[in-house]
């Protein structure tokens, strides 16, 4: 395939970006500079905000002054939360909700990129929390100020305030996940922003993008298969048998990665750290071994196409850890993604350059238009 026809665009670099640096061969994750296993484990996701619009860290006041401006775009206007409750009304999914709800984050502000961003990113936890209580027939928890953004989502789906180690686990996550290159969802956001289009229609857009299994919907069917196996002794004949069938094992496979996603890695950790108790260790060890196999397996039945485990794997496990149950998984993810968005869309704003490539025409030539009686 060349360069000038990529099928997906595999081989083309479509944009310069300072956010996050993705090496497939290396198995190695740099996030605006810092390595994601020094990054995601260290940072408060206060800090990873910052410094994905602003290019460094921040320093204390700059940090407290970010946790405040967040803090205050926790809460949702009167238009969203009228839809929250229709679309409670109607089951719609959590993740189709988010793409329904961001764009309501327009309705009474005048448009202003970095303060969209801003509201993007605040608002997320709220609609998804609010909207599971909804959905649930319950009243939604109060939004509150006084938590960081990691411990606020927990509490506006639990209704509690998370341990210091739950909320600490989620901000790994979310800066595992915040971003990661050009991504289909992130490649939709900037096409959107290139056109000088606002933030909040291109955080719309990528939501619709990351709705799709292939994205972002792999991590519930990555656990279901943990469950489905249920004992080490079962995963060689139940993995054995979805291959042979011709079915992709959920959580493993890569476009970029060609060796394993470090984003498993640092998520793995987490969830190590997160299960302590007897039963959940259970579960922990089930799915290392469930992995071990998989990966033996994927490569006898695949030989050569390298495929390993990607970060949907250790998703699942930390976020089942967490007690989020499998319709918040992707909606979690999005939570973490939204930043890696709004900093693409504002550092496309920045180079402002319409993306704009060319497709090769495969259809007929030559036809001859008839008047539809004659057809
Ligand atoms: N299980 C089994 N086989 C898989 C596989 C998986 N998870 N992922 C890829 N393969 C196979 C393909 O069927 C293909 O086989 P073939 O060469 O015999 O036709 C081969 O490996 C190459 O796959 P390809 O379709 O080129 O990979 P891709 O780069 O287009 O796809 C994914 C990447 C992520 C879409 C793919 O690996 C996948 O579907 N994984 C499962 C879903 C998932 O975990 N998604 C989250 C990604 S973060």
């Amino acid at each position: 395939m060349s360069a000038a026809h990529a099928q997906g665009l595999e081989s083309v670099v479509a944009a310069s970006t300072a956010t996050s640096m993705v090496d497939g061969e290396a198995g190695r994750l740099v996030i605006a500079g810092y390595e994601l296993e020094d990054l995601a484990p260290n940072a408060a996701f206060e800090e990873t905000v910052f410094l994905l619009w602003n290019g460094r860290l921040p320093n204390a006041t700059e940090l407290g002054e970010y946790r405040v401006r967040l803090a205050k775009q926790r809460e949702l206007n009167q238009a969203t939360i009228r839809l929250l409750e229709d679309a409670a009304h109607n089951s719609v999914s959590v993740t189709d909700l988010l793409v329904m709800a961001a764009p309501t984050l327009r309705i009474g502000r005048s448009e202003n990129p970095a303060e969209d961003a801003l509201a993007a990113v605040a608002a997320f936890p709220t609609i998804v929390g609010s909207y599971w209580h909804l959905k649930n027939g319950n009243k939604p928890a109060e939004p509150r100020q006084d938590i960081s953004h990691a411990a606020y989502f927990l509490y506006q789906v639990f209704g509690k305030v998370p341990s210091v180690e739950q909320a600490k686990a989620l901000e790994t996550y979310l800066n595992t996940v915040c971003d990661h290159g050009l991504n289909a969802s992130t490649f939709t956001s900037r096409v959107i922003m290139s056109t000088r289009s606002d933030v909040i229609s291109a955080v719309t857009g990528a939501m619709g993008a990351l709705k799709g299994p292939l994205h972002g919907g792999a991590p519930g069917p990555a656990l279901d298969m943990v469950f489905e196996i249920g004992s080490a002794g079962r995963a060689e004949s139940v993995i054995s048998a979805k291959l042979s069938r011709g079915e992709r094992l959920m959580g493993f496979g890569h476009r970029v990665y060609r060796v394993r996603d470090p984003r498993a890695d640092v998520l793995a950790a987490a969830a190590e750290r997160l299960y302590v108790n007897d039963a959940d260790r259970r579960l922990y060890l089930l799915a290392k071994d469930v992995e071990r196999t998989a990966l033996r397996l994927l490569e006898q039945h695949k030989p050569g196409r390298r495929l390993q485990t990607n970060v949907e794997f250790y998703t699942a496990l930390l976020l089942h850890g967490l007690g989020l149950p499998v319709e918040l998984f992707t909606p979690t993810f999005a939570i973490g993604r939204v930043l890696g968005w709004t900093a693409h869309c504002l550092e496309q704003l920045r180079q402002d350059h319409l993306i704009r490539p060319q497709s090769e025409y495969v259809g007929p030539m030559g036809l001859k238009f008839q008047p539809v009686s004659e057809r």
